[in-house]
């Protein structure tokens, strides 16, 4: 029986989530791997241009791998007639700005794995094998949405993450710098585990998400500092109307000198991925991309004037970036 009265828990909203249909699970990691167990897939073929945790379930299964290329407009240079009934090929809808190129892969690839892990707001397409990692979205320890539509046939135990969740509350209290150790240990503790139900916890966090709010923010930031870079930006893109990106992306030569101007000012970025470059050779295009594309946080916490403020950081002047 459930217990009533006494102290109070977190007080949380219990709202609708966004993926309200989708099946919950703790990491996207493990909803790759769900989709690779239930379609018992024998070969994947992987973009260089990932997060290495994506091996995980690969190497937990033994699967064939193989890597592919992308090019400037993160489309996947491939010739899909390659591709075998028990091949399956993996698409990252980078940093929320790909939902176009996901659409024309869902039309020409039959066995298709959508990561929408940077695309939380994308709505999965039908019959599409989709999911995402919520944490890189909003604060939150971990969790995972999927859509399949094979159900796999296990008795899966529910995660609990108040384990993790120091550096959520740390941050607020004490600062980012003071428990970012935490935040890589927290992070840490999702490799290696087994797929898993999403915990009360995070089911709870994601009820209580303003998601017309963040997606609003989200899309004026991006806005506002794409009117402001683009004309320095070597990559070109539109933002769709229905997108909700994670980062704006900046690609400009000297980017790895301007992420260290940043860090100087406190303005963390974040890098994706290091692992592209142990993965490629200097020269590469996701080699450049890893080394030189600054992720500028775009997101719900920040406005107008912060946005401005890293701009300043840049040292745009004049039609030139001036700085590092
Ligand atoms: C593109 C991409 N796919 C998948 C993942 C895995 O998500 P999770 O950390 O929830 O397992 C990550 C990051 O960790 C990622 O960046």
């Amino acid at each position: 029986m459930k217990a009533i009265g006494g102290y109070f828990e977190l007080e949380l909203s219990n709202n609708k989530e966004y993926h309200s249909n989708a099946i919950c699970l703790n990491s996207g990691r493990n909803a790759f791997e769900y989709i690779l167990r239930a379609k018992e897939y024998k070969k994947v073929y992987l973009p260089y241009y990932t997060c290495e945790v994506m091996l995980e379930p690969i190497e937990k299964l033994n699967i064939e791998i193989e890597f592919y290329s992308i090019n400037e407009k993160f489309t996947p240079i491939f010739d899909f007639t390659q591709l075998g009934k028990t091949d399956v090929f993996v698409y990252t809808n980078y940093f929320g700005i790909c939902d176009k190129q996901v659409l024309k892969l869902s039309k020409e690839v039959d066995n298709l794995i959508v990561d929408n892990s940077q695309a939380f707001y994308s709505i999965p397409l039908p019959n599409i094998d989709t999911f995402y990692s919520p944490r890189k979205f909003f604060g939150l320890a971990d969790g995972a949405y999927l859509f399949t539509d094979k159900k796999l046939n296990l008795n899966i135990k529910q995660d609990i993450s108040m384990h993790r969740v120091q550096h959520l509350l740390g941050r607020i209290e004490k600062g980012a710098e003071e428990y970012y150790k935490f935040f890589q240990e927290n992070d840490n503790k999702l490799k290696n585990q087994p797929i898993k139900r999403m915990s009360e916890l995070t089911k709870r966090m994601l009820k209580s998400i303003d998601y017309d709010d963040v997606a609003y923010k989200r899309r004026t930031n991006f806005k506002t500092i794409h009117n402001i870079l683009k004309e320095f930006n070597n990559l070109t893109f539109n933002l769709e109307n229905t997108s909700v990106p994670m980062v704006y992306p900046f690609w400009i030569s000297n980017g790895s000198e301007l992420k260290k101007v940043l860090i100087n000012n406190k303005v963390f970025t974040s890098t994706y991925w290091e692992n592209v470059k142990d993965w490629t050779s200097s020269g590469t295009l996701e080699y450049e991309f890893t080394e030189n594309v600054l992720f500028i946080p775009i997101d719900q916490r920040y406005n107008e004037k912060d946005l401005l403020l890293i701009v300043d950081l840049l040292g745009l002047e004049k039609g030139r970036i001036t700085s590092a």
